[in-house]
């Protein structure tokens, strides 16, 4: 497994679609390995492969640091409810903004085998699930925050 370089804001590459995955290949299972390790290497609870300059339809999310869900493929089939909270993304460091998000969410993807199952997630990884597929269209965050996009290191002097 190795770690790979993370794109940042202004990086082409987070604007591109994704390309759906046809076959699970030892080069994208290598991709998979290398994107688990870079996310939380990074403390991050998701990434999408775009973000690591591969522009296959991959994301890989862990709200509970012990429970990695491999996405491939994926696509929203119910959402309900809402959310308003902070949302981060490991493209865009050190900001943070309010974007408003479904607190339900299930998706159907295709797991490392190849095999289609279907995933739930309310609150975290609701919001995860939204925010990593919006990366496989060439989509950031920044784009639906309500009000300003916040240093996080203000936030934290608010509350201190
Ligand atoms: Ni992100």
């Amino acid at each position: 497994m190795a770690i790979r370089n993370i794109r940042e804001i202004g990086d082409e590459v987070l604007t591109k679609k994704c390309k759906a995955v046809t076959e699970m290949t030892p080069r994208t299972a290598q991709l998979i390995d290398d994107m688990l390790e870079t996310m939380y290497e990074a403390n991050g609870v998701g990434l999408a492969a775009s973000q690591v300059g591969i522009l296959k339809r991959i994301v890989v999310i862990d709200t509970t640091g012990d429970e990695p869900h491999i996405l491939i493929n994926p696509q929203i089939l119910e959402t309900s409810g809402e959310q308003t909270g902070y949302e981060g993304c490991l493209s865009v460091p050190g900001k943070t903004g309010v974007v408003i998000r479904p607190n339900y969410v299930k998706v159907k993807a295709l797991d490392r085998e190849m095999k289609p199952y279907e995933l739930e997630g309310t609150e975290l990884l609701a919001r995860a699930i939204c925010h990593e597929l919006e990366h496989l269209d060439g989509h950031l965050y920044v784009e639906r925050v309500e009000g300003e996009l916040m240093d996080v290191d203000d936030m934290e002097e608010e509350e201190e």
